[in-house]
Order: C-alpha cells, then sequence, then structure tokens
C-alpha cells in the first residue's frame, strides 16, 4: 500500500512475514499489536548511474544484491541478529538531481549499526582503500558514535555504533522517548533549538 508523507516523499506499507519484531504499539491512537508496524523495512534512492551504487553497496558495504531489473537493484544489509532492512536501487537517469544541502523534513541519509568500533573502523578503511574516500571522521553523538560516507549516487549513509548504556545513558530505560533530551553539549542552546521545532502529539 502507497502513500504520501506530506514532506511528499512517497512511503509504502510492505507485509515481512520474516519480520518477527513485536509491534510498535499505540494505544491512545487505536493501534494494536495486530496492526502496528514493526520498524522500517528499507529505503529507495534514485539514482543516474546504477553501477557505481551497486559496487558500492556490494564491495564497499557488503550487501547482498537480491534483485536487478530495468526499474533498477534490490540489496540486503547483512544482519545476524535478525531481519535484513532493504536498499533500493531506482535507475532514473532522466530525473534532476537532487540536492546535497540540508533540506527540513527530508531524509538526510541512511544509518547502519556496525555493532561495534571494529567493524565500524575496518569499514571505515575499507571505503575508503576502494577509492570512497569521502568518508567523515569518527563523530561523537553522544548515544552513539558515527562515521558518515558520501555515496556515488549522492545518497549519504551513516555507520554508527551504540556506546555503553545506548539511549539509556541519561533516562532511564523504560522512559526513552516521553522527554527531549539534549547531548551535554548543547544543553545550553536548549531554550533556542526547542522554539524551533513544531508540536507533535502522539
Ligand atoms: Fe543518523
Amino acid at each position: 500500500m502507497g502513500f504520501k508523507h506530506p514532506c511528499g516523499i512517497p512511503h509504502e506499507l510492505v507485509e515481512s512475514p520474516a519480520d518477527t519484531r513485536p509491534s510498535i504499539v499505540n494505544e491512545a491512537q487505536g493501534v494494536d499489536a495486530q496492526h502496528g508496524i514493526k520498524g522500517i523495512y528499507g529505503a529507495a534512492i534514485a539514482v543516474f548511474d546504477r553501477t557505481s551504487m551497486d559496487d558500492f553497496l556490494t564491495v564497499g558495504m557488503s550487501m547482498k544484491k537480491e534483485a536487478d531489473s530495468d526499474e533498477g537493484l534490490m540489496f540486503s544489509v547483512p544482519n545476524t541478529a535478525g531481519p535484513s532492512s532493504m536498499v533500493e536501487i531506482l535507475h532514473e537517469p532522466n530525473d534532476r538531481q537532487g540536492t546535497w544541502t540540508l533540506a527540513g523534513g527530508t531524509i538526510h541519509h541512511l544509518a547502519l549499526n556496525s555493532g561495534n568500533e571494529e567493524n565500524q573502523l575496518k569499514l571505515k578503511a575499507h571505503l575508503e582503500g576502494l577509492g570512497f574516500t569521502d568518508v567523515s571522521d569518527q563523530k561523537d553523538r553522544n548515544y552513539f558514535k558515527s562515521c558518515y560516507v558520501r555515496s556515488p549516487g549522492g545518497a549519504l549513509f551513516e555507520i554508527a555504533w551504540s556506546v555503553e548504556g545506548g539511549w539509556a545513558r541519561d533516562e532511564p530505560p523504560g522512559e526513552i522517548g516521553t522527554t527531549l533530551v539534549f547531548p551535554p553539549w548543547f544543553e545550553d542552546r536548549k531554550a533556542e533549538l526547542i522554539a524551533g521545532l513544531e508540536p507533535a502529539n502522539f
């Protein structure tokens, strides 16, 4: 089932019997376990040149090619701990060039979990060795540490791993997501950052 997010990006509800994760339930909005979504199945990236993305995702990122047709390609992300996420490459050579600047409300990057620092740094070195040299240094995001790599098609990928405690570093595990928390270095700008947000009701 396809629909449009208010930002204009098309979304699709995908049934995935292999996905054993529990549903996200929201009783207040009438979404029970039977109807709740389980998470993100994957994302699609429109590109001019499918071959360079094929190389980047298979040789560079160790993804597995699951489908190849006139419309594009489909890859699965290796995941020993659960269902694989999918990355779809849509071959759209006649569409307009996308932008690399920040664009509020749109998708900025796709994040992959490397599990630990060793895997992250190995992957960074592997990508750089292949010539994909547009990889950032490791950034400290408080709950996790990440590197960002620009793919040949323009889409940005994040390779991250959670630090000890992860999201529960500065909140009780059962209360994550109920309050707005800032990393220590943004604490002094809290009021200014909150003022820029739209209200959200769940
Ligand atoms: Fe991210």
